[in-house]
Order: structure tokens, then C-alpha cells, then sequence
């Protein structure tokens, strides 16, 4: 057969005339010919290898023969298994043991990240730096203390919760219940905020200042403390440094002191094992002390 070339691209023409028009003759790219061949060829290696097909109640295996159900399953199985053997060592272990060994606190990190998130991230945060209300659990300035045991009992009975052994704190109600007018109030506001922030004390306050000292002493220190550092054993915080649970403006101080406060912290022993209050413990103690 004769075939005519277009004289512009040289290609050839399909014979094909409308209106004087011709058609070319332009085949399938060659690239993308060969891409359909092959994706073709791999599918059908891919259904004879594979399971692929839906047949009734079941469906072509593949005569590989995988199944990534069963392959899912074993992973699972393994994992439990990882997990039951390091559980054990975490139930029949003490805290300092698991502390000691990097490999069980790798585990207590990893797991303990995810149940600090679970229940206390609500109340401390996420990043266990607590804020208006809430303690920051990440700095070594500790309420109740920061060993392990104490953090693990802290959390066992909670604060200001009924349990038989809890914990109570108390900042008594000074200006509503009128133990002290709102003179004396603000005299000991003033010192508490003086006492971390020298620069507050002037020659012209000096007097005010060391009047509610005095206040303070007859009043505030039996409980936290002469030098006003706080006492665990009935969970008065430290006043003379810059962290604080209820802010540390002077009009913050005022209001804690009138107002009172009482924190609550829930218990834990009936809501998580005795195995993941010592994961928690080791892994709160260690967001202040990180391993070296
Ligand atoms: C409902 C809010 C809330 C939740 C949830 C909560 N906490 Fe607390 N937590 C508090 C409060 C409030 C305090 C301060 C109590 C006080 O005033 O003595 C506290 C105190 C603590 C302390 C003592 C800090 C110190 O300085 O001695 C530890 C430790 C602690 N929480 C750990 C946890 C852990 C671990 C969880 C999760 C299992 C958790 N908390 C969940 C509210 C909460
Ligand atoms: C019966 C014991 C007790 C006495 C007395 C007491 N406090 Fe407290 N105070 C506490 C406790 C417990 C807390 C912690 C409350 C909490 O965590 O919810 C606290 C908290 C505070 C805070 C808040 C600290 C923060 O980090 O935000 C201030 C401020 C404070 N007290 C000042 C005083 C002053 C001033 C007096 C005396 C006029 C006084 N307290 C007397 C027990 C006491």
C-alpha cells in the first residue's frame, strides 16, 4: 500500500480524509506501551503469587502461601511476651532495682510517657509542668517530697481525697475566716513576696516589711517552716522561692492568703495497678533527675 507522508512532521498518515483533513498516523507512546506491559505482567505474577481473588467464602491463597493476618498475630504474640517478661521484673522488683537498670527504665520512660498522658496529664500537663493550681512534677522543688517511695505514696493516697492514710493540705482561709484582718494579711503577703524578690525591700518599706515578718512568724511558721521553706510532713510548699502553685504576684499571695487553698490530688490505688503507680513513679522522679 502506498503510504503518504505529512510534509510538516514527517509522520506518516492513516489513509483516513475528511474535508481534505488527514489524520496521522501517531501510535501509542513507546514508554508508555512498555509501562502497561509491564504493570500488566506484574499483576499477573502478583495473583499467582499472592492472595488476591474473593472466591465465595474464601479467596485465592498465592502460592507463596502469606498472610498478613497470621503475620500481625505472631507480632502480637511476641510482643505480649517481651511485655509479660519485663511486667514481671517491674511487679517483683523494687523502685530503686528498676531505677538502677537502664534497660527496665528505657521501658518505664516509653510506658510511662503514654500513662502519665492517659491520667495525669489533664491535671500536671503533658509535659508534667503542672500550672495555676497544679504542681510543676518536673523541678526538684517537691511538696510532699521527690523519692521514689514518697512520689509512689503521694499517688497511692492522694491529697485531700478520703483515703485512710491521705495526705491533707490545709492553707487555712486567714482574711475570709478572720484570723487576721486585711492589714495583717497584706503585711504577710508582703513578706512572703519580699522574701523572693529582695530587691522589693526599700528603706522606706523596711518597717512594713519586717512587721509582717512577724505575722508571719506567729501565724505561717508552724507550718511552713521559720525560714518559710516549707514543711512535707503537712505539705506546706516552699515560700521563698520562685515557684509557685498558685502564682507569685503580690496580689496572687494576697488572695492564696486570704482565701486559702486546698489542693486536690485523687488517688490512684484503686484506678491503676500496683504495677503502673511504680511506672509512674519512676518516670515522674525521673523528669526531675534525668539519667546522666
Ligand atoms: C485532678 C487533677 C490531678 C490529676 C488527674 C493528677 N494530679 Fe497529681 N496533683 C494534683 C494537685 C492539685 C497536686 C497538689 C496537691 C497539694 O496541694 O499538695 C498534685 C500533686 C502531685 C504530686 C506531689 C508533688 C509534690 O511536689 O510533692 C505528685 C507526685 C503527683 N501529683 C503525681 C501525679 C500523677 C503521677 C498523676 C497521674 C497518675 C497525677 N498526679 C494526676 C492534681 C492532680
Ligand atoms: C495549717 C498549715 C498552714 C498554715 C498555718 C499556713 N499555711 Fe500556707 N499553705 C499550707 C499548705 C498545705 C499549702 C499548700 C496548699 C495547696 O497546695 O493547695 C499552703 C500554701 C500557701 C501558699 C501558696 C504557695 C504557692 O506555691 O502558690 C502561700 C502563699 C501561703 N501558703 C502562705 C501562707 C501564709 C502567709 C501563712 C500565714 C498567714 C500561711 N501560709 C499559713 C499550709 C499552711
Amino acid at each position: 500500500m502506498d503510504v503518504e507522508r505529512d510534509p510538516v512532521s514527517g509522520r506518516e498518515t492513516t489513509g483516513h480524509v475528511w474535508n481534505g483533513i488527514k489524520e496521522l498516523d501517531t501510535p501509542v507512546p513507546k514508554g508508555v506501551l512498555i509501562f502497561l506491559i509491564v504493570t500488566h505482567l506484574f499483576a499477573f505474577a502478583w495473583w499467582i503469587l499472592m492472595p488476591t481473588w474473593p472466591v465465595g467464602h474464601t479467596y485465592t491463597k498465592g502460592i507463596l502461601n502469606t498472610d498478613q493476618r497470621t503475620s500481625v498475630e505472631k507480632h502480637l504474640v511476641d510482643a505480649q511476651a517481651g511485655r509479660a517478661a519485663w511486667m514481671k521484673r517491674i511487679e517483683s522488683e523494687n523502685l530503686e532495682q528498676i531505677a538502677a537498670d537502664p534497660q527496665l527504665m528505657s521501658i518505664v520512660r516509653s510506658t510511662g510517657h503514654r500513662l502519665f498522658g492517659d491520667n495525669c496529664a489533664a491535671c500536671h500537663g503533658i509535659n508534667a509542668k503542672g500550672g495555676y493550681g497544679y504542681p510543676d512534677l518536673t523541678d526538684d522543688d517537691w511538696i510532699w517530697g521527690g523519692d521514689l517511695e514518697t512520689i509512689a505514696q503521694t499517688m497511692r493516697v492522694g491529697v485531700n481525697e478520703q483515703h485512710p492514710q491521705g495526705r491533707n493540705s490545709q492553707m487555712p482561709s486567714f482574711g475570709r475566716d478572720g484570723i487576721l484582718d486585711a492589714d495583717q494579711v497584706s503585711l504577710a503577703a508582703n513578706y512572703i513576696y519580699s522574701l523572693s524578690h529582695p530587691k522589693f525591700v526599700t528603706a522606706a518599706n523596711r518597717a512594713s516589711v519586717l512587721s509582717g515578718r512577724e505575722v508571719f512568724m506567729s501565724n505561717c511558721a508552724i507550718c511552713h517552716g521559720e525560714d518559710a521553706r516549707g514543711k512535707r510532713d503537712v505539705g506546706a510548699p516552699n515560700l521563698s522561692d520562685t515557684r509557685w502553685i498558685y502564682g507569685g504576684d503580690l496580689d496572687q499571695i494576697v488572695e492564696t492568703v486570704h482565701g486559702g487553698r486546698q489542693g486536690h490530688m485523687p488517688t490512684w490505688d484503686e484506678r491503676l495497678s500496683a504495677a503502673d503507680i511504680k511506672i509512674l513513679a519512676l518516670y515522674v522522679h525521673s523528669l526531675s533527675s534525668p539519667a546522666p
